[in-house]
């Protein structure tokens, strides 16, 4: 960026022109090729505002600052004062920037290790207790890697007993675009790369000429999908299964992920299991959640 470092720590040098870059281009100042620049400093007084994380967001700091330059510019804000105070007064302006925070990085089988668990023995467990009906929410689940995965290792599941119990997954976001692409159900390569060949010629078609990847549409029934903010109220009661994995617990300060997860704890049924990321801790111990068999990161309720 026309040798502005990234680490200057002035305060509120958000709009800076560039002359020598316009000279280049030849333009005068109505022309002026201007950019924001915005330091960490900046960001992290965004995220604190927001009641946001900087551990969660650091790693991927890169991407989300620009996308809130560009609405910074769309909304006329000069510094990142002006740009809270936008926020304050509009709760369009709000609900874009929380939305614009949001990141999807996700993938097929993340975590590889607990899809096998999944398929060897937490499905099996869940179906000898619960019967007939198997009802599990995916909590900020992107664009649909996470639900897909759980549709395929159910199909296996399927495969291996003598009768034939209901899967049916609520997945939810609360950015609209991320589930519109998850509903379209297509992929690049990027997503899929810990998913073997043989699940790739059953579960997905290729798609312009080879380069990407469509869910077969047997593995979109049985899923809702639906706008939701893990802030509020849980979108169903008495979920046997939870995914909530690489959002709250990661991307969130405390205060707001307490209340949070222990929403998520009470909708999930007595015996159900909670899945949260493979790097991620609860924010607080609780008598009725246990880690349960071989990993960390899976717990099961008791009641
Ligand atoms: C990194 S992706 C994780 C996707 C998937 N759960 C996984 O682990 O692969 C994080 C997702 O959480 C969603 N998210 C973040 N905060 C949320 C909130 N308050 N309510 C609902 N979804 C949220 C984001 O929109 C994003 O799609």
């Amino acid at each position: 960026m026309g040798g502005i470092s990234g680490d200057r720590a002035t305060t509120e040098c958000v709009h800076i022109c560039c002359l020598k870059n316009i000279e280049k281009a030849g333009g005068g100042f109505g022309q002026a090729l201007s950019f924001y620049f915005m330091d960490d400093h900046q960001f992290r007084q965004l995220l604190q505002h927001l009641g946001l994380s900087w551990p969660g967001y650091r790693k991927v700091r890169r991407g989300v600052k620009k996308r809130i330059h560009r609405h910074m510019q769309h909304l006329g804000s000069k510094n990142m004062s002006a740009y809270l105070r936008e926020l304050g007064k509009s709760d369009d302006a709000r609900h874009e920037c929380e939305r614009l925070m949001t990141v999807s990085i996700s993938r097929f089988f993340r975590d590889r290790k607990l899809w096998e668990v999944l398929e060897k023995e937490i499905l099996l467990r869940l179906i000898e207790k619960q019967g007939d009906r198997i009802e599990a929410w995916s909590a900020g689940c992107g664009c649909g890697e996470e639900v897909y995965s759980l549709k395929m290792v159910w199909d296996r599941v399927m495969t291996s007993i003598h009768h034939s119990p209901e899967l049916e997954i609520t997945a939810t976001d609360m950015n609209p675009i991320y589930l519109e692409r998850a509903k379209t159900g297509v992929y690049g390569y990027s997503s899929l790369k810990e998913v073997s060949g043989r699940f790739l010629s059953t579960y997905f078609r290729t798609k312009a000429g080879d380069k990407l990847f469509a869910v077969k549409d047997l593995q979109k029934k049985g899923i809702t999908w639906q706008i939701h903010n893990l802030l509020l109220d849980p979108p169903g009661s008495h979920f046997h299964l939870i995914f909530l994995r690489n959002n709250l617990l990661t991307y969130y300060q405390e205060e707001l992920e307490k209340p949070a997860f222990r929403k998520v704890i009470d909708c999930l049924s007595a015996g159900g299991f909670l899945i949260i990321g493979s790097h991620e801790k609860v924010p607080f111990e609780s008598d009725d959640l246990r880690a349960t068999g071989s990993l960390s990161y899976v717990f099961q309720k008791y009641a």
